[in-house]
């Protein structure tokens, strides 16, 4: 059975509000999205921010805005052309339902962006939480917004251990904010309680003595709160280990797209093959790839390991760079296309591979 959502007296209520809501006055950080009205810039900052640190998103919507300053003008581009804007920033199906949406909106909606919570939910790429941040901050409606920042305040400010990755923490969690949250006000009640949990009352060292609601704070008083909130399930992440390929001709190389249903479909990538284990040699490759022991290769030669970190999977890869001459011909079922040095702006790719290209970019540009 659920722990009831526990009552909260008017009086409680009003002084958490207030409280919180005076401390933003003066404490608000200036950023470009704050106090925006128009539903467009809130939903695409709200999806930039998604799973994504505030100073590494700026940039991505500043160039987003400026590239794309209406819904029309990310509909009419090519998914192409939005992933490599989006480029680096991770989570790549928040860039394609982006673009799916704005199509949508233009094509379906008559390019009017829907104003109610339930219609703004229904959009791709939206859940509870980016839809309560537009219907409040576009629109002034009432919905509160449960992101880890809230679960944190809540969960300390009520002393409640309810874990936040199960059903009933994220029901009850959602409950104590609807009814916290300013009627009046929401946009700014949603914003503070953003900027409290980012900024005070952050996860391992809580900044209680410049907290306003350290007062009505359980958790402070119980000296719990670097215990709260309350997972269920550690995060697990395997290790995968990938080999790539960097096939060198002439002045360029090859890369493919990623055809896959995965965090990375669409993207460019060099071709890869994942091993069981980590490689020693490049002559392990050669029974996936068997013309790599033709003629045609002139030599071979192996990075250092890249390891990259995503939620759920930690990436081990390693760059084989292969050199190889005209007699080479490209395996024609692969579909690896051969580009240079001067075409990776048209090709959005994976971060690991990119930081790679990066490493890579003095070498090449003196080929
Ligand atoms: N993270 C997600 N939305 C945000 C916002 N509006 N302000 C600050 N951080 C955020």
């Amino acid at each position: 059975m659920n722990k009831p959502v526990p009552e909260i007296s008017p009086q409680r209520c009003a002084s958490f509000r207030n409280a919180l809501l005076a401390w933003h006055r003066h404490h608000h950080r200036p950023l470009p999205w704050k106090g925006e009205k128009n539903p467009y810039l809130v939903w695409l900052s709200e999806i930039i921010l998604q799973q994504t640190r505030v100073e590494q998103g700026l940039p991505y919507f500043e160039r987003f805005k400026e590239r794309f300053p209406t819904v029309q003008d990310l509909a009419r581009a090519t998914e192409d052309e939005v992933l490599k804007l989006w480029e680096g920033l991770g989570y790549y199906s928040r860039a394609r339902h982006l673009h799916h949406s704005a199509k949508y909106i233009v094509n379906e909606l008559k390019g009017v962006f829907p104003d109610n919570y339930d219609a703004i939910r229904n959009l791709k790429g939206v859940g509870d939480y980016t839809a309560a941040a537009i219907a409040s901050f576009a629109f002034d409606l009432p919905h509160a917004v449960v992101d880890g920042n809230v679960y944190r305040v809540l969960s300390r400010c009520f002393a409640d251990g309810t874990p936040i990755d199960t059903t009933a923490g994220k029901k009850r969690f959602a409950a104590l904010a609807n009814r916290l949250i300013h009627p009046g006000r929401p946009a700014d009640f949603n914003q503070a309680m953003m900027d409290l949990g980012a900024g005070v009352c952050t996860p391992a060292a809580p900044n209680c003595a410049a907290c306003p609601l350290a007062p009505v704070c359980e958790a402070r008083k119980k000296n719990m709160a670097t215990e709260l909130p309350v997972k269920s399930k550690k995060l697990k992440r395997r290790t995968r280990h990938f080999a790539y390929l960097m096939i060198r001709h002439k002045s360029g190389f090859y890369i493919r797209q990623r055809t896959g249903n995965d965090i990375w479909k669409n993207l460019y990538e060099l071709p890869s093959i994942e091993l069981k284990k980590p490689l020693k040699k490049v002559q392990e490759l050669r029974y996936e790839h068997p013309w790599l022991s033709s003629d045609a290769v002139q030599g071979t030669r192996v990075s250092a390991r890249l390891r990259h970190e995503l939620t759920h999977q930690r990436i081990e890869a390693i760059f084989c760079e292969v050199e190889v001459n005209d007699d080479f011909c490209a395996p024609e079922e692969e579909c690896w296309q051969w580009i240079t040095p001067n075409d990776l702006p048209d090709f959005a790719f994976p971060k690991l591979i990119l930081r790679y290209l990066q490493q890579k970019a003095l070498s090449l540009e003196r080929c």
